[in-house]
């Protein structure tokens, strides 16, 4: 497994593999005060492991805010209601929010990907935990890159020319995909973007599958039922344990992933009354290709 260092004082960054598919730690580096041979080094173990946590960070919602900026350009969130004053990018996500209907969010606990109805959907997410529950409220990822690679090659030559129209909510989806999604779909001003099944990443050697359950609407060609059957059937051959990362959270964690080569989703299998506080932050990404 490979490991990288940096000598600085008063620490040192430190970069391990968790596993041979997926997740890497970095310990040893204060995110309020990094140079750019260290964030050369974060930014490549994020694409080259799909996910990583950053220990022992103490930040406020701004500085969060810049120490998301050191990995791109921080987006505006999706639902501007959560934001902190000010902070168009910055989420204040808490299990006690409500939707527009006032009742308690439960809205991630499904396999997706965050924006993939954007034109350029987010590279990166990053997640900041300030409250956390005594147990569980894990988050896991998969990683969509070895799921690909792990298909036959005539089922991977089938799926390549695809394209997926993706909007805030499918209206064939099968989980949950939240009433304010649904609000907004029902303004009727959404256009679906189409974005390739199988996408290249700028710095990743492997194409990954790339698309979000609750949000296709249709796969081209095909229609939502049939699209949603396709989409899960691939689910249930590349989400495989080995591929999965299990992230059990520790307060001062940042905990990123490469939006475009994972899935991601909640565990809710922690006490609802003990409060679960992060920021969140989505780093500008490409259009697919
Ligand atoms: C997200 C998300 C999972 C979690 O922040 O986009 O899906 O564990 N989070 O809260
Ligand atoms: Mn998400």
């Amino acid at each position: 497994m490979t490991t990288n260092t940096v000598t600085k004082t008063p620490a040192t960054l430190h970069i391990r593999k968790l596993s041979p598919h997926i997740g890497a730690e970095a310990t040893g580096v204060d995110l309020r005060d990094i140079n750019t041979e260290e964030a050369h080094l974060l930014n490549q173990a994020v694409l080259d492991n799909v996910c990583m946590v950053i220990r022992d960070q103490h930040l406020t919602p701004e500085e969060f805010e810049s120490a998301a900026s050191i990995f791109g350009e921080v987006m505006d969130q999706d639902h501007p209601r959560y934001s902190f004053p000010g902070m168009p990018g910055i989420k204040r996500y808490s299990n006690f929010d409500n939707d527009i209907e006032g009742n308690r969010m439960k809205g991630s606990g499904h396999w997706h990907t965050d924006g993939s109805f954007r034109e350029q959907p987010p590279k990166f997410v990053l997640l900041y935990a300030v409250e956390i529950p005594d147990n569980g409220g894990e988050t896991e990822v998969v990683n969509m890159r070895a799921g690909y690679q792990s298909l036959p090659e005539e089922t991977r030559r089938k799926l390549e020319p695809m394209k997926t129209a993706h909007v805030r909510a499918s209206s064939s989806s099968r989980t949950d995909v939240g009433k304010n999604n649904l609000a907004i779909m029902a303004q009727g001003d959404q256009v679906p973007n189409f974005h390739l099944l199988v996408r290249t990443i700028e710095g990743a050697a492997e194409k990954s599958l790339y698309f979000s359950p609750p949000r296709v609407e249709y796969i081209a060609g095909m229609d939502p039922e049939a699209s949603q059957d396709l989409l899960h059937n691939i689910l249930d051959k590349v989400i495989r344990p080995e591929f999965i990362y299990t992230h059990k959270w520790r307060l001062g964690d940042i905990f990123m992933w490469d939006n475009r080569a994972s899935l991601h989703r909640a565990v809710y299998n922690y006490d609802w009354n003990q409060h679960r506080l992060m920021y969140h932050a989505t780093i500008l990404g490409e259009r697919p290709q």
